[in-house]
């Protein structure tokens, strides 16, 4: 007798379920087919979910529509996110994220718009994350920071001052090369000089060498010796050479002074014109060497 009820149960739960479907089925047909991203809202309309609109507006009706994201952030945009940050559209909605170099001061990553807004530089140099090479100083910058090589350091080759990956090495004098095929006894002592102070030359004492450079030139030209007897085209050859040589290295060695613009006075030979080397017009270069 249970065992017969219970072979009954099947046939009667599809008796009882039969009306439900094809009230279901009869429902479905009622209402419109609604495309992806939206939902019923009537018998003959659709809405788009929060985020998605349509060619015909939020709220439409059957025929071949779509709902499609709508970019919060493209202008003409009610969304602001406020300075130092940008508006990041994603399916359906929208966040702000800080520009890169600041975050919030909360830590968090995204927010919601400008009332929430509290992007700040990020200090870089004190945030413990690797960031500077050894050899240089972390300087933070807003929204960066760059690396400055130590006193005394320049530059690898390849690398610039100043930029996040800054790496330096001990500065040295440049090499100054005589001009070539100019036989002058007078000019072979100059350089035997600059060879000395390039030998001696130590970055913590760059300011003595450079004034000890500029007497030298300064003494070279005020006595000229046998440059005076050379052909005036081998002559300009020469000063063309000490205006470049001096000004290379002047610019070079003035890195290694602490801060401030490195001023020498133009006493005597320096001024091109007291100098018979430089009788004739010469194209001279600007002595124009600063130091930020
Ligand atoms: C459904 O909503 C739309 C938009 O509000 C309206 O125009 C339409 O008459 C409504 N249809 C029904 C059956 O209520
Ligand atoms: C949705 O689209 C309609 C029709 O193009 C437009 O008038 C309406 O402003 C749009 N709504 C939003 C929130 O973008
Ligand atoms: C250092 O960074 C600059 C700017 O990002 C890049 O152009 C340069 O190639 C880098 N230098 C080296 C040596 O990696
Ligand atoms: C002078 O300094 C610059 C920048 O540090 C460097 O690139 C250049 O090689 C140096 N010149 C010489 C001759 O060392
Ligand atoms: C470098 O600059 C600072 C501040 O500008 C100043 O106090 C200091 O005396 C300067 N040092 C030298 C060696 O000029
Ligand atoms: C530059 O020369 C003038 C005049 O010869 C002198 O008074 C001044 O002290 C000099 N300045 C420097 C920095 O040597
Ligand atoms: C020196 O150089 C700087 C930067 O290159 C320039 O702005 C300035 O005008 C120059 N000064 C002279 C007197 O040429």
């Amino acid at each position: 007798m249970r065992n017969g009820h219970l072979m009954l149960l099947p046939g009667l739960l599809m008796l009882l379920l039969l009306p439900l479907g094809a009230a279901a089925q009869k429902s479905s047909d009622s209402t419109r087919y609604c495309p992806a991203n939206s939902a019923v809202f009537n018998d003959t309309s659709c809405r788009c979910s929060p985020g998605f609109n349509s060619s015909s507006g939020e709220i439409f009706y059957s025929g071949p529509e779509r709902c499609e994201d709508i970019n919060e952030c493209a202008p003409p945009s009610l969304v602001s996110c406020g300075k130092f940050s940008n508006c990041q559209n994603t399916e359906g909605s929208y966040h702000c994220t800080c520009s890169p170099g600041y975050e919030l001061a909360s830590g968090a990553r995204v927010f919601r718009d400008e009332s929430e807004n509290t992007c700040q530089d990020v200090d870089e140099c004190s945030s413990g994350q690797p960031t500077c090479h050894k050899s240089t100083i972390c300087i933070n910058t807003v929204g960066s920071y760059k690396c400055r090589c130590l006193w005394g350091l320049e530059p690898k080759p390849g690398f610039q001052n100043n930029q996040p990956n800054t790496t330096c090495e001990e500065m040295s004098f440049p090499t100054w090369t005589p001009p070539p095929g100019i036989n002058s006894q007078r000019l072979s002592r100059f350089f035997e000089r600059v060879q000395d102070l390039r030998r001696d030359f130590k970055p913590a004492l760059a300011q003595g060498t450079i004034q000890d450079l500029i007497q030298e030139v300064d003494e070279l030209l005020e006595t000229p010796g046998d440059l005076e007897a050379l052909p005036c085209s081998e002559q300009h050859c020469v000063a063309t050479n000490l205006l470049v040589g001096l000004e290379d290295v002047l610019r070079n060695l003035s890195q290694a002074l602490p801060n401030g613009t490195l001023t020498f006075n133009e006493s005597a030979g320096t001024d091109p014109a007291a100098s018979s080397l430089f009788s004739e017009s010469v194209d001279l270069p600007i002595l124009n060497i600063s130091y930020q």
